[in-house]
């Protein structure tokens, strides 16, 4: 069966209607590193950072309450996570704006080109979709601009990668090698998760 973008979309909204409850309080315990890239990210000629897939909001205000000067923006497809994010980042109002959209190739473009985006893990959630969200935050990012990414790398656990699957996450080491390609490694790690059970990585990049 050929999935489209449009299914993706779909799958997203339907499955965060129900998760985005219990998000916060749960994934905590595994999805690990957000905090972490944040120490890695460029510091100098930041001023507009955009999350692809920025959920509940928590980076978005962790942003915010440590760089005082940039403006966020939050895009993501599904209203119930942005609902929560709106209502995480209520205090940052002024500096912090959320659009419900796609990040496609074809979506909606950004008001204006960022210096920074970030993707926390969101695009092992792109099936299909992730290369051509790789290829557009090329193309949005400013010239010298910074890509930075944070999500699960690889399991060798083959019912744990069934289970992933299962909540709509690829697990197959896919993402790194097109990251690095496409942008000028300037920081990465990968990182073993619950004893060894599956590896995350993060991976902070330039646009030269
Ligand atoms: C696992 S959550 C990550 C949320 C947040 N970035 C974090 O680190 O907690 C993945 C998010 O990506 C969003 N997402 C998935 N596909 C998307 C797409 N094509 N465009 C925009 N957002 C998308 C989902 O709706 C969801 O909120």
């Amino acid at each position: 069966m050929i999935r489209t973008d449009a299914d993706q979309n779909y799958t997203m909204r339907r499955y965060y209607q129900w998760h985005a409850a219990i998000y916060d309080a749960t994934r905590w315990t595994f999805l690990f590193g957000r905090k972490t890239i944040f120490d890695h990210l460029p510091r100098e000629n930041v001023q507009l950072l955009v999350e692809v897939g920025c959920g509940t909001g928590q980076n978005l205000l962790y942003a915010a309450r440590q760089y005082k000067d940039w403006r966020l923006i939050g895009i993501d497809v599904s209203r119930d996570m942005l609902t929560r994010a709106c209502k995480a980042t209520a205090t940052f109002s002024r500096r912090v704006q959320l659009f419900e959209q796609s990040y496609s190739a074809d979506g909606p473009p950004l008001p204006e080109a960022p210096d920074l985006i970030l993707f926390s893990y969101s695009l092992t959630m792109f099936n299909p979709g992730w290369e051509a969200a790789i290829d557009r935050a090329w193309r949005d990012l400013k010239p010298g601009g910074h890509i930075a990414a944070v999500d699960f790398h690889r399991t060798m656990h083959p019912a744990f990668r069934w289970w992933m699957k299962r909540n709509h996450v690829r697990m197959d080491a896919h993402l790194l090698p097109v990251l690095e390609a496409r942008f000028q490694p300037r920081w990465q790690l990968i990182q073993p998760a619950w004893g060894g059970l599956w590896q995350y990585f993060m991976f902070v990049g330039q646009k030269v």
